[in-house]
């Protein structure tokens, strides 16, 4: 098996990740989070917060309508734009984006397909058979009301970023922040992917974790190396393997319509390096475009300037919570020897683990059963812990060495009298017998950023 193969048996097995509508066979490409990985999800996204908003003074926070009016989509680009090449094997309908693998290089954006009787489909191996490429657009399409008239059709928003545009008077009117200063939001975004896969990589619908950073129009390029530096500060923190990150500096070819720079953190998965997040400058293109399809003039007056007005210009550090997950899960994955036995671990920062404590009474016995569970209801205050007392106590470690827990808290007979446990460290496997009195002060300072 290789890396990715034991990752999702992992994921499936401890309940981090199922797939989608399992009793029914599935979906393709659709996932269900299970207890483990909402957890960490969770944990994902209220640090990000915690970090992009509420530890700021220059930020804050939007949680916009996924439905929005049809217009926002005319406006942002999207219903024109927003599409990919497509084309498909006449032979076994398979259908391909163009610009990607092994297609790619034959396909020109402006001349289209070069020797076109040459590409075999990778599939069922037929040549020459391929329909012409055109352009499909990646919004999901739905209709409001019973009926499906022309006139009641919306989309699922294919990203969280226009709803902040959209808001940007009522913000600016009730936050009444100045220049520079952010909006921040974590929402679902929908796209109806060609080639969607690689497990939680690439999806249908997935989530978002968006910032629009409004700048001056000539403070942009400072404004975009701080964001890339706290990007990469945050990858840290939550505890990325940093020599698998990369910064691609996207080529002014490929970039996306809104943007006139861009730069992508790449991750080295097990299936490649893909970007994982990007960050953009997307210069006063959305204000400047809903102001003119709306009619609402979306410009800032500076207080400070004899109410000098301007229409700001936007940093936009855009990130997956769903890819942030799995590039956590690649990160964590070790299989280590220990006395001729394999262990499998998930070496996760405390933070980003789905539980910090274990507490484990040594034996399903009386006295000792009792003597655990007041223990763990006490670290329940402050620490994400489980309560397990099934099976050997051996097996039971392997189990949070497998779901990344940082620490076990062992209650044997001694702790009957001496009021200690056992502390066992996941990563070097060492114990330390540490009193209750000091127990909270211990996992605490293991722990900093819990
Ligand atoms: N508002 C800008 C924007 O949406 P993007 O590069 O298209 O930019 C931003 O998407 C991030 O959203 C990506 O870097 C990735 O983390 C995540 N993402 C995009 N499409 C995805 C998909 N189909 N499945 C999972 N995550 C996706």
């Amino acid at each position: 098996m290789d890396q990715m193969e034991k990752l999702v048996s992992l994921c499936k097995r401890r309940g981090f990740v199922f797939p989608g509508s399992d009793i029914y066979g599935g979906l393709a490409n659709s996932w269900d989070y299970g207890p483990l990985g909402a957890q960490m999800k969770m944990n994902i996204k209220s640090d990000w917060w915690k970090r992009a908003v509420e530890m700021r003074d220059d930020m804050v926070g939007l949680d916009g309508a996924i439905l929005m009016n049809p217009k926002v989509w005319e406006a942002s680009g999207h219903v024109a734009t927003f599409n990919d090449p497509l084309t498909e094997c006449k032979h076994c309908h398979r259908r391909y984006r163009a610009d990607e693998s092994p297609f790619a290089e034959h396909w020109n954006e402006k001349t289209g397909f070069e020797s076109a009787e040459a590409l075999q489909c990778p599939s069922c191996g037929k040549s020459g058979v391929f329909a012409d490429v055109s352009r499909f657009n990646l919004m999901f399409q739905t209709h409001i009301g019973s009926t499906s008239e022309s006139g009641s059709q919306v989309y699922l928003r294919p990203e969280t970023a226009q709803a902040i545009f959209v808001n940007f008077k009522n913000i600016l009117n009730t936050s009444r922040k100045k220049l520079p200063f952010g909006i921040a939001q974590i929402g679902k975004a929908f796209r109806n992917e060609i080639t969607p896969g690689n497990f939680i990589f690439r999806t249908l619908e997935f989530e978002q974790m968006e910032v629009e950073y409004f700048v001056e129009p000539n403070d942009w390029e400072q404004q975009f190396e701080a964001w890339n530096e706290w990007m990469g500060a945050w990858a840290e923190h939550i505890g990325l393997d940093m020599s698998r990150l990369h910064r691609l500096e996207v080529p002014a070819e490929e970039l996306a319509h809104y943007s006139k720079r861009t730069v992508d953190f790449e991750f080295d998965f097990p299936f490649g390096k893909k970007e994982l997040w990007g960050l953009a400058y997307r210069q006063d293109f959305d204000l400047h475009n809903h102001t003119e399809h709306s009619g609402e003039k979306l410009e800032y007056s500076d207080p400070d300037d004899n109410k000098r007005k301007i229409v700001p210009h936007v940093i936009e550090p855009s990130m997956g919570v769903d890819r942030t997950l799995l590039s956590l899960l690649v990160s964590a994955f070790r299989e280590e020897e220990v006395d001729g036995d394999v262990r499998t671990v998930m070496k996760f920062v405390p933070h980003m683990a789905p539980y910090h404590v274990a507490v484990l009474p040594l034996m399903k016995k009386d006295g000792l059963s009792e003597k655990a569970r007041e223990i763990f209801e006490y670290l329940q205050a402050s620490f994400r812990c489980e309560y397990d007392e099934s099976g050997s106590v051996g097996k039971r470690y392997r189990r949070q060495d497998e779901i990344g827990t940082p620490y076990c808290v062992t209650v044997d007979y001694d702790s009957l009298s001496d009021e200690s446990v056992t502390v066992r460290d996941r990563d070097s496997m060492q114990q330390e017998r540490i009193s209750l009195t000091n127990l909270l002060d211990h996992l605490r300072k293991c722990m900093p950023y819990v």
